[in-house]
């Protein structure tokens, strides 16, 4: 385990130029956000088999929008914490999330890789196509003007994650000089094994080491929103 301190200092004299964050639920907690694995988490109150499977959609479509629907609102109430508004200030860094919830990018980062999609979007179960949700529902399950059903744009358990967006995660991860792995359980996969492509230097920063810390090169056991700002000031320091 290494001190914040510590890490940043190493940062400095690292001189990354390529910087990835790669980051899970735990980013977003501190907006008040639930994660899906810790204390509180979703996936302890609820069956993912219920409602994160495109068969779960088939049987019950209605309980699984009423469910994306009560997440949209929790997120719709949240805002970015200090630690998406830290990593926005790295301009040139790419976050790869597995997050939907769309923080990142209301905090200002421009270059997001969302691995398993955006609950703020929908798309139609016939014709593939995406749009922004609407913002309140009129039918349930809301239909598309073809007449099908739409469904949430995320990517749910059996499901293949979008070509374009893994392509440009690998490539990402492949050449950085540091990952910042921030707040992720590290057990789904494929985005898990994505942080081990990375050849230069990884920092864990978790309160609780994760199935991922073993692999990185520092951990640091923190929330987000304490240890984010100061690394990402090293960052910028070094430069
Ligand atoms: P998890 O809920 O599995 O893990 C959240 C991680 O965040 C845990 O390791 C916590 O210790 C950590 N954590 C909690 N609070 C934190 C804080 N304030 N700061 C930093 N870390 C904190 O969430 P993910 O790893 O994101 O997939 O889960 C991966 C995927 O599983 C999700 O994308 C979702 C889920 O099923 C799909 O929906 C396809």
């Amino acid at each position: 385990m290494s001190s914040i301190e510590d890490v940043a200092a190493a940062i400095r004299s690292l001189r990354p130029r390529k910087v990835v964050a790669f980051t899970g639920a735990g980013v977003s907690a501190e907006s008040g956000i639930p994660t899906f694995r810790s204390a509180g988490g979703l996936w302890r109150n609820f069956r993912a088999e219920d409602l994160a499977t495109p068969e779960a959609f088939a049987r019950d479509p209605e309980l699984v929008w009423e469910w994306y629907e009560w997440r949209r609102q929790l997120i719709r109430d949240a805002e970015p914490n200090a630690a998406h508004l830290a990593l926005a200030k790295l301009d040139d860094a790419l976050v790869v999330t597995q997050n939907v919830d769309g923080l990142h990018l209301r905090a200002g980062s421009h270059e997001v890789v969302e691995l398993h999609g955006n609950i703020f979007r929908v798309r139609c179960t016939r014709e593939g196509t995406t749009s922004d949700a609407p913002g309140e529902l009129t039918e349930m399950p809301p239909r598309c003007a073809c007449g099908a059903m739409l469904r949430p744009d995320v990517i749910w358990f059996g499901e293949l994650l979008p070509d374009d967006a893994v392509a440009r995660a690998t490539q990402a991860m492949r050449e950085a000089d540091l990952v910042l792995v921030i707040g992720t359980s590290g057990v789904v996969y494929p985005a898990a094994g994505l942080v081990a492509l990375c050849r230069g230097a990884t920092v864990e920063i978790n309160p609780q080491a994760s199935a991922l810390a073993s692999g990185c090169t520092y951990t640091i056991e923190e929330t987000a929103a304490v240890a984010v700002p100061p690394l990402v000031d090293a960052i910028l320091e070094s430069r």
